[in-house]
């Protein structure tokens, strides 16, 4: 199972959810793999204790795609482990920008799409996290997953770059991908007692989109969780935040 957090809209939420519902992942028993392809480096960072310009790393992966080499590595050379059971991580690099043209101009789009096929015998999840815009990188994993969760964080903004997503989705799945599922809309940082968020996800509901019922509060303990460089069910097990995101897994992956 493979699943891609997108949202062209930046600070929703997406490398938070991915990290973290990575992290109930591979708790729950399922041995998961987080891969980086933000040049931000977000969720390698949170994943490996703050680390930058880990080695081996995507970019890595990707530029072997466009050098000869006698022997090839596999993707799954490029993978590091955490310091968490059963949480293994493909780091991100800001070397990404730099190959981007490149990678797009020998049309290798489908790269990784083929090498992710190969990990579905060693990994039983993977959850891959994007930067907030459609690049060849964010693209490249929609066409690899089997599925697309969209964080939003419930304001007006939000509702108009989804109905933009959606489109954008719906192209990428005529065009490359035809078993992409839309898995789903997650309400973010959603504040129960105002109405305006509410207000969004009761029309967004209306209009036939896929909502998680499970909202995501706002709270600090996501920030001190990014800070301590530990996922929530690790730093707070027993938190609200973290039995939100514990709820939200069990609505994607229901018993
Ligand atoms: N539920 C939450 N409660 C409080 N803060 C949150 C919550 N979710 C995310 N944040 C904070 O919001 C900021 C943006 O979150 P995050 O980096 O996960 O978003 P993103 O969509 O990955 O951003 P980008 O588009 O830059 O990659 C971070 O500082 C994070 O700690
Ligand atoms: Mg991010």
């Amino acid at each position: 199972m493979k699943r891609v957090f997108f949202n062209k809209k930046g600070g929703v939420g997406k490398s938070s959810l991915a990290v973290n519902l990575a992290a109930i992942s591979a708790q729950r028993g399922y041995k998961t793999l987080v891969i980086d392809l933000d040049t931000q480096c977000n969720a390698t960072q949170y994943l490996l204790d703050g680390k930058e310009d880990v080695s081996p790393n995507i970019a890595e992966y990707f530029e072997q795609t466009i050098t000869f080499h006698i022997h090839r590595k596999s993707i799954r050379d490029y993978v590091h482990s955490t310091c968490f059971d059963n949480l293994f991580i493909i780091p991100s690099s800001p070397e990404l920008t730099f190959l981007e043209t490149k990678l797009e101009s020998r049309h290798k789009i489908y790269k990784l799409r083929d090498s992710l096929e190969e990990m579905a015998s060693v990994f039983d999840r993977i959850y891959i996290d994007t930067a907030p815009a459609l690049n060849f990188y964010s693209l490249s994993a929609l066409i690899a997953a089997d599925s697309c969760v969209i964080p939003i964080d419930c304001d007006d903004f939000s509702r108009k770059a989804l109905y933009n997503i959606t489109n954008h989705l719906e192209e990428i799945k005529e065009d490359h991908n035809t078993g992409l599922k839309i898995e789903g809309i997650v309400a973010n940082q959603f504040i129960k007692r105002a109405l305006l968020p509410k207000r969004i996800i009761d029309e967004l509901k209306e209009e036939s989109y896929p909502v998680f019922e499970q909202t995501i509060s706002a709270s600090v303990k996501m920030r001190e969780s990014h800070q301590e460089k530990k996922p929530l069910i690790h730093m707070a097990p027993k938190h609200t935040l973290t039995e939100e995101l514990s709820q939200l897994f069990d609505e994607l992956e229901p018993a």
